[in-house]
């Protein structure tokens, strides 16, 4: 069971994803606990500010400090020790190796940015880790957040209904082969023969092979970062063989 503690300022954008499917299981089964705390109730003042213009001029408002620290300080206190993680386009890129490493704790606090991002006084004195999702820039840090939830929740046991479907799936160390369901024909197209032969052992090959397949022509980079051996290393020779390659 993981708590994720999400400091946002539009909890509601949270309700439709985890009401929903598999994640909406996985609450319902206590298998995760998702808990929302809106940083403007920490706020002050009559108007509840939580953002102010940019000293030295600049375009966007800058979230400030005062209720992100009492906010993340008073959630913190709540539960089991856990590292404060801010959503940011400049933090580590999640990718699987990165989510099995969130999947393992116990509790993620992750706070979400908005319009200009936060006041640097925060991610320097306040937060543990930065995480991007990628290299793009959304509007906030809700969407980033929810992804997280979701890559790590897949993880949990139970979560799936099938484990070994988490297992099968692609990253991080080689895509998955294709996958097909019936019709056996569609439009003329027909499944692989070896899918449908009932060997066993025939098959797990063709998998194996066709996921080398597709990781060395789209990511041949993942075969460098976690090189081939045994089996693999003798499928990776066959595909070099094969007419029109090595
Ligand atoms: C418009 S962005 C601010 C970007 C900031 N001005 C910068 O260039 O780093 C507003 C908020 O969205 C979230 N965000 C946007 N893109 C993200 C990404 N790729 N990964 C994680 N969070 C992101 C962050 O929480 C960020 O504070």
């Amino acid at each position: 069971m993981i708590r994720f503690d999400i400091l946002t300022l539009f909890p509601e954008m949270f309700a439709s994803v985890l009401g929903e499917s598999i994640l909406k299981r996985a609450v319902q089964a206590g298998l995760i606990e998702v808990r929302l705390f809106d940083f403007r109730d920490w706020a002050e003042g009559r108007h509840r500010q939580v953002d102010d213009v940019p000293y030295g001029g600049g375009d966007g408002m800058v979230l400030k400090p005062e209720p992100l620290f009492a906010a993340i300080r008073a959630v913190r206190a709540e539960g089991p020790e856990s590292p404060v993680t801010l959503l940011t386009p400049q933090g580590r890129r999640l990718d699987q190796a990165l989510v099995q490493e969130l999947a393992a704790r116990p509790r993620l606090i992750l706070v979400c940015g908005r319009y200009a991002g936060v006041d640097e006084r925060v991610r320097r004195h306040l937060v543990d880790e930065e995480l991007s999702i990628g290299d793009y820039v959304l509007s906030g840090g809700e969407l980033p957040a929810l992804v997280v939830i979701e890559a790590v929740a897949r993880l949990l046991p139970g979560v799936l209904g099938n484990q070994d479907s988490a297992a099968a799936d692609s990253f991080p160390r080689r895509l998955e082969a294709p996958q097909y369901t019936r019709p056996l024909e569609f439009e003329g197209h027909a499944v692989p023969e070896v899918l449908v032969s009932g060997h066993h052992e025939a098959i797990r090959r063709w998998r194996k092979k066709e996921s080398l397949r597709r990781t060395l022509e789209r990511r041949p980079d993942l075969l460098e970062k976690y090189p081939p051996e045994g089996e693999e290393a003798a499928l990776l020779e066959e595909l070099a063989g094969e007419p029109g390659r090595g």
